[in-house]
């Protein structure tokens, strides 16, 4: 099976044996994987459904020698799924052990619904009703391992439309798919078959949250969703900030996050789309015209189509851009700083400076899910 990036917890040599025991008992290091070492640094394979946790940050946090990084994983042959595989006993037969997700990913939190999203290998020869009991059992084998979990779905279609959802289908559990996430102490209320919401983008919030905003800061979040980024900010940096979304359920969401975290004097958001901003009789548009310090665009598959949208917006030579961009092998940093060049060339802006471009992980096979942090002028 071709692996993933994964998460894992970059810590150094020196340090790395107090942690471990930490981890233990913690239980957040992903066995499936080997831990890697060089000579200065170990690397921890963290649990999927782990390190997003605010616990696990906050233990982050607070030591420096500790950094978040992705990288692919090798496979640790001396484990096996153990729990999932001994639940599996006697109930599946052990040609479709194969067919166990290695990894999910969970939205929700303990006092709320939490869900599993699991995933299944795309080809395999298994008549189509066989497979579908073996998911069924594969899925309760998950809940009754998993005692927090409250239900397990099965992703049935990458992410798709201008709204960015996914089709979900329910494998086991209650057939209910609202929660509230909580997140950097911030509590995301939504539906998972009606809005966008990822947990593994927990590191880039707080990148983003942790990257300079102050409260006389205006942040323009270009495709909010339900505030995920936004509400973050809102809620660390005290900014002011107009955060927009095309999807009405992402906006009805947002409008009672907002309330949830009690920024409402902090956020204002807006059902749009957001190019009517370039619109000469748009007054909202007109307000925001080079005033902006900061503009999330985090509409990745198609962020470069927008990018005039944050160029009227943006501060000139001071404000920043945090562009979120899919690229491909072989060299996807390289490809994207050419293709946002270009495009800015097209629009008559240029790049003052470039502050950052990294991969933030791994979008597909061969794709990454990139972002640069750019000033223009
Ligand atoms: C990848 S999601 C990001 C949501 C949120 N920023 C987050 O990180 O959780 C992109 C969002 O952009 C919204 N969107 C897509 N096209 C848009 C447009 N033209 N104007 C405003 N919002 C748009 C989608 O509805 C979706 O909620």
């Amino acid at each position: 099976m071709n692996e993933e990036n994964i998460h894992y917890l970059k810590i150094e040599r020196e340090k790395s044996n107090s942690i471990k025991k930490l981890f233990s008992k913690n239980k957040i290091i992903e066995k499936k994987y080997r831990i890697l070492r060089n000579q200065d640094y170990v690397l921890f394979p963290l649990k999927e459904e782990i390190y997003t946790q605010e616990k696990i940050i906050k233990i982050i946090e607070q030591k420096p020698f500790m950094e978040i990084i992705v990288s692919k994983p090798i496979i640790n042959e001396k484990y096996k799924f153990k729990d999932v595989i001994g639940e599996l006993k006697n109930k599946l037969d052990s040609n479709y052990l194969y067919l166990i997700p290695r990894s999910f990913d969970i939205i929700g939190s303990k006092k709320s619904k939490r869900f599993a999203i699991i995933e299944f290998p795309e080809s395999t020869d298994i008549e189509i009703e066989k497979l579908n009991q073996i998911k069924k059992t594969i899925a309760v084998a998950l809940l009754n391992v998993n005692k927090s979990i409250n239900s397990v779905f099965e992703k049935k279609s990458e992410r798709e439309g201008a709204y960015r959802t996914r089709r979900l289908k329910l494998l086991a559990g209650e057939e209910r798919s609202e929660t509230i996430h909580k997140e950097n102490n911030c509590f995301f209320k939504l539906d998972i078959k009606k809005v966008f919401f990822s947990p593994r983008l927990v590191h880039e919030r707080q990148r983003i949250t942790h990257s300079g905003i102050n409260e006389n800061n205006i942040v323009l979040d270009l495709f909010a969703g339900v505030g995920s980024f936004s509400i973050q900010i809102a809620k660390k940096c005290n900014s002011r900030i107009f955060a927009m979304d095309i999807n009405p359920d992402a906006i009805k969401y947002l409008k009672e996050n907002i309330k949830i975290n009690k920024v409402e004097d902090k956020i204002t958001c807006f059902l749009m789309d957001v190019k009517d901003l370039l619109n000469k009789n748009n007054d909202l548009g007109k307000r925001l015209k080079n005033k902006m310090d900061r503009i999330i665009m985090n509409l990745p598959k198609n962020s470069i189509d927008y990018l005039e949208v944050a160029c009227n917006m943006i501060k000139k030579k001071e404000g920043i851009i945090h562009f979120y961009s899919i690229s491909g092998e072989p060299y996807p940093l390289k490809n994207i700083n050419t293709k946002f060049k270009l495009k800015l060339e097209e629009l008559n802006f240029n790049i003052e400076k470039v502050l950052t471009t990294k991969i933030v992980k791994t979008y597909s096979p061969y794709k990454y899910l990139t972002v640069m942090d750019v000033k223009i002028k």
